[in-house]
């Protein structure tokens, strides 16, 4: 497990841990899962989480404040606009002054790669990555993994297909780093501005295509990615443009396996990247995903409040 920061043990990214560091992560997924939403359980009682996002969020945010409050802990939500780092304050400052108040676990989106990586190095709190730019979103990738294996059992052999815009998605890049390390043959699929040869070293087992029917032909699992509108200085392709070449239809998900499923970690643009039918469809795993995203949260934060 990723840890910088001085005896503080962190979860920045998935390309730092091995097998069994997530097969555990996994396991503890899967209990939680398997405890009544209701039940309120005590493993973080008297522990105070800070969930600091300097970015939207919707499903990230939510689910770590449900997992923190379902493990008994008290949660503390800021955002940009309501702190003073809108009066000026450098992010470090802003950190060493939430670390001064001694809370157990400060969870952090932010704009920049690497941002919590930098911050951990400084910091004795340990840090859970949310999210940073372009580069991680551990905790996507893990409730991805969790979804996947519990309709298919397995991650080994599978054949993944990741689309959109990847050159962007932080999203794609911890999948990449955890299906391979679990033996999955990754298509990467998107405009030939978001599809690099690099993402070929990244890990290995991934194979790139601009072509969407070649991406999805005999696919066990599809996944799309949100157009990274935010990350982008022009629009790439016009809305309608990109569905034609990249966006998810019926007739797409035909020529996968039968059993193949749909995975789009939101939040969804219906008509962009993926059509109402496909999205709507048996075939989608989007609410099961979010679903996973509260069991994978409470086993990540009881993790490393263990550390
Ligand atoms: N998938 C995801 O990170 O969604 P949010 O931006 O809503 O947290």
């Amino acid at each position: 497990m990723n840890s910088t920061g001085p005896n503080a043990r962190n979860l920045l990214g998935i390309e730092d841990l091995d097998r069994a560091e997530i097969e555990r992560l996994l396991d503890s997924g899967r209990h939680f899962k398997s405890v009544p939403p209701r039940k309120k359980l005590d493993a973080l009682r008297g522990r105070s989480i800070v969930n600091l996002f300097f970015e939207p969020s919707t499903r990230t945010r939510t689910s770590f404040e449900i997992a923190a409050k379902r493990l008994g802990a008290d949660t503390i939500g800021i955002q940009t606009l309501g702190s003073s780092l809108s009066k000026g304050e450098s992010l470090v400052d802003t950190l060493n002054t939430l670390a001064a108040m001694n809370p157990d676990i400060i969870v952090m989106r932010h704009a920049a790669s690497g941002a919590p990586h930098f911050l951990a190095r400084h910091l004795s709190t340990p840090m859970i990555n949310a999210g940073d730019g372009q580069h991680e979103h551990p905790t996507q990738a893990l409730l991805d993994a969790l979804t996947i294996l519990e309709v298919k059992g397995t991650l080994q052999g599978l054949r993944v297909a990741i689309i959109g815009d990847i050159a962007h998605s932080r999203v794609a890049r911890s999948n990449i780093h955890l299906l391979s390390k679990f033996g999955a043959d990754i298509v990467a699929c998107g405009p030939a501005t978001s599809v690099s040869k690099n993402l070929t070293q990244l890990a290995p087992g991934v194979s790139l295509t601009n072509r969407m029917r070649d991406a999805v032909r005999d696919a066990d699992v599809i996944m799309m990615l949100r157009v990274q509108l935010e990350r982008q200085n022009v629009e790439v392709f016009p809305k309608s443009e990109y569905f034609r070449y990249f966006g998810l239809s019926l007739e797409h998900v035909a020529l996968a396996r039968p059993d193949a499923i749909v995975l789009h970690p939101g939040p969804i643009n219906r008509g962009r990247e993926i059509s109402s039918e496909v999205a709507d469809s048996q075939r989608s795993m989007i609410l099961n995903q979010v679903e996973n995203g509260v069991a994978i949260r409470m086993a990540v934060l009881e993790w490393v409040c263990s550390g």
